[in-house]
């Protein structure tokens, strides 16, 4: 059997090779980080199931620390209360509310954000503490302060961290506020999505640091995006290459909403394909375009629901080919995705590193292709 050391070398083996330009100190960090310290039990998804069920692993239990050292996201507490070891036995549903994010996003996002020594940093979302780990190894406890919202995940990653070294400043509070006693820092780096910019981290940043966080909303879709904070209250950037997710600030969570009821309305024939919702980038652009609906359903039987508003959208393949669409309520929110979706088609359906953002006090406004181009302006 592979003791813990030998599956830490293999992982962080695996996660070099992968990214053969890692610099030493980001190596040294996975090489020494013992993740089994930060996720002593954790949820694996019980395969097959609808809704997801969830099954306790715990520490010492056959796979656990395989699951440790594995390459994969480690959900640690579902609903923002249960978490593994509350469970006797059997499965448990529920929406992930803290999780050790896979090490390869982890190592991938540290880089991406260009910390070095001597920086002071600001991560938002603790969770487990296995990402704060990495960085208070990578630039030293003094300068890395880190903020999670749930007191019982902030304090179990407290105890991780000081049982594995790290003395890093933790804060347990809503990181959508900063840091509550101000500061200035040279680099924030959130492990939760938002869906806009908080105001706070474009104080708190300086001018000429750096804000590395996905930008996620209320229909599931999420895009990474770097900003370069050009002044306070000021902020410009660019989204990333690839599919990166995060579970959304608890602030920044979807309205609790009643059961659906599907309401009669106007019918028209639909002006685009809805399973180019299904795509990465095309679900985003539509979530931009409608950021207060909630999205269900996928392929061509798709609803769009605004709770605040009572809007709905629901479409359908037609009776005679194409695609029909139900609207009622006073957001069109059809009207309103057809008109991104078009938007991005014309432009040759680029990714999402092919959009960017501009934040300032007139707003904030996700951009395609350039700063005067097309946009939607964010829900702040
Ligand atoms: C994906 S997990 C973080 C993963 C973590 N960095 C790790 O490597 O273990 C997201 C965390 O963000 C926390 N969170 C959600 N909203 C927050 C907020 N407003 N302020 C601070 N933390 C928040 C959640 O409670 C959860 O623990």
């Amino acid at each position: 059997m592979s003791t813990a050391s030998q599956l830490r070398a293999a992982l962080a083996a695996r996660l070099i090779e992968d990214a053969p330009s890692v610099e030493p100190e980001w190596r040294s960090a996975v090489q020494t980080v013992p993740r089994e310290l930060f996720t002593r039990s954790y949820f694996r998804p019980v395969a097959g199931t609808v809704p997801t069920g969830y099954r306790p692993v715990r520490e010492g239990e056959p796979g656990w620390l395989e699951g440790v050292y594995s390459d994969e996201t480690l959900i640690t507490q579902l609903d923002g209360r249960i978490r593994p070891d509350d469970m006797t036995e059997g499965a448990v549903t529920g929406s992930p509310s803290s999780s050790s994010t896979l090490p390869s996003l982890v190592l991938r996002m540290w880089r991406r954000l260009g910390a070095e020594t001597g920086h002071r940093v600001l991560e938002i979302g603790t969770g487990t503490g296995y990402s704060t780990a990495l960085g208070a190894h990578r630039l030293g406890d003094a300068d890395l302060t880190s903020v999670e919202y749930d007191p019982v995940v902030g304090g179990a990653a407290a105890a991780a961290l000081k049982a594995a070294g790290f003395a890093p400043r933790l804060i347990i509070g809503d990181g959508l506020r900063g840091d509550p006693n101000g500061g200035r820092y040279d680099r924030l780096i959130a492990t939760c999505a938002v869906r806009y910019i908080p105001l706070s981290w474009l104080h708190q940043v300086k001018p000429g640091g750096k804000i590395l966080v996905t930008l996620s909303g209320w229909s599931y879709a999420n895009a990474l995006a770097l900003l370069d904070v050009t002044g306070p209250g000021e902020a410009t950037g660019r989204f990333l290459p690839g599919c990166t997710s995060f579970m959304i600030a608890r602030p920044h969570d979807r309205p609790p909403r009643p059961t659906l009821v599907l309401s009669p309305g106007d019918e028209r024939p639909s002006r685009i394909d809805p399973t180019k919702r299904d795509d990465w980038t095309g679900g985003w652009v539509a979530q931009l375009a409608a950021p207060s609906a909630e999205r269900m359903g996928a392929g061509p039987e798709q609803i769009l629901w605004d709770v605040s508003t009572g809007s709905q959208a629901r479409t359908a393949p037609g009776p005679d080919g194409g695609w029909t669409v139900v609207q009622r309520g006073p957001v069109r929110l059809w009207d309103r995705v057809e008109q991104a979706i078009r938007l991005w088609q014309a432009a040759g359906e680029p990714r999402q590193e092919g959009f960017g953002i501009t934040v300032s006090a007139a707003g904030q406004r996700v951009w395609l292709a350039t700063e005067d181009g097309p946009g939607w302006d964010l829900p702040i």
